[in-house]
C-alpha cells in the first residue's frame, strides 16, 4: 500500500540522521528525489514509489526488520549503553534506527536473540500471559540431582519467594572437568524473570557455569551462526511467529 510520508522521517528511519541534520544535508543539496535536488526536507514523498537519494547512494525505505543473532557474551541486551557495546549495534546491515532486543539475555549469556523493530511481535513472544517456551543449555557447577528434574516440574519455590511455573529439567551429562564435577543440561522455563535460570539453578545447590539460550517459542537458534553472527529471519521463521 502507497503512503506518503516526510522525507526527513523518511531518512532519519533509515538512519541517515536527526532530523536537524537531514534539513541542513537538503540545504546542501545532498538530497535528491526522483532526480531533482530537494532542498526542503519536510516534502512528503510516496512509498513505495518515489526514488530518494542521499548523497549520490539511493535508500529505500524499509518498514519493519527482523534479525536472528546468536549473541556472544560481553554485549548488553539494550539498545543504548554508556560502557559496554549492545546487541543493536552487532547489527551491521541494519536499515531501521529503531530496533531494538526481543527480550534480555545477561552480559554473560550467549544464544538466541531477535532483534527487530516489530513491536507487537515482541509483545506476543513476551508477554507473561504467552507462557512462550524458551530452551536454554547450561553447564553448571557440581552434579545436578536426579530430584531437580521432579522438582522443577512442580514449579519450584526460590529461597526469594519467587514461585516459578513447571519448568522442564533435562540432565545432559554429568562430568569431571578438570578435577571438578559439572552437569550439563536443557532447561525449558514458559516465563522470563531476572536471572531465572541462573537463580533456578543455584536453588538446587549448582550454579550456573555457562548459559546459551537455543530456542524461543517456534524458533531456533541458527547453529552455523558463531557468536556475534546474525542473519535476517526467513520467510517461514516470520510466519511461525506470526501464527503465534
Ligand atoms: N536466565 C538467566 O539467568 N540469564 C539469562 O540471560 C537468561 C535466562
Amino acid at each position: 500500500m502507497e503512503k506518503e510520508i516526510r522525507l526527513d522521517k523518511f531518512l532519519a528511519d533509515m538512519g541517515k540522521g536527526t532530523r536537524s541534520q537531514l534539513k541542513e544535508a537538503a540545504r546542501k543539496g545532498r538530497i535528491h528525489v526522483n532526480g531533482e535536488v530537494v532542498k526542503k526536507a519536510d516534502m512528503k514523498v510516496k512509498v513505495p514509489g518515489d526514488v530518494v537519494v542521499f548523497d549520490g547512494v539511493p535508500v529505500s525505505y524499509v518498514t519493519m526488520e527482523y534479525y536472528m543473532l546468536n549473541k556472544p557474551q560481553g554485549v548488553v541486551s539494550a539498545t543504548e549503553d554508556n560502557r559496554y557495546q549492545t546487541v543493536v549495534d552487532l547489527i551491521e546491515g541494519k536499515n531501521r534506527r529503531d530496533l531494538f532486543p526481543v527480550g534480555r539475555l545477561d552480559i554473560d549469556t550467549e544464544g538466541l536473540l531477535i532483534i527487530t523493530n516489530d513491536g507487537p511481535l515482541a509483545h506476543r513472544l513476551l508477554a507473561p500471559k504467552k507462557h512462550v517456551d524458551k530452551i536454554y543449555y547450561a553447564v553448571c557447577d557440581g552434579f545436578v540431582p536426579d530430584s531437580a528434574v521432579e522438582t522443577f516440574a512442580e514449579g519450584i519455590l526460590l529461597p526469594d519467594g519467587l514461585k516459578c511455573l513447571p519448568a522442564k529439567l533435562e540432565i545432559k551429562a554429568r562430568k569431571d572437568v578438570d578435577g571438578k564435577p559439572v552437569t550439563e543440561v536443557f532447561l525449558t522455563i514458559r516465563e522470563g524473570k531476572f536471572h531465572q535460570v541462573k537463580r533456578m539453578m543455584e536453588a538446587v545447590g549448582c550454579p550456573v557455569v555457562s548459559l546459551k539460550r537455543l530456542t524461543m517459542g517456534p524458533i531456533s537458534l541458527d547453529e552455523t551462526l558463531e557468536p556475534g553472527q546474525y542473519r535476517p529471519l526467513t520467510e517461514k521463521e516470520l510466519e511461525l511467529l506470526n501464527s503465534l
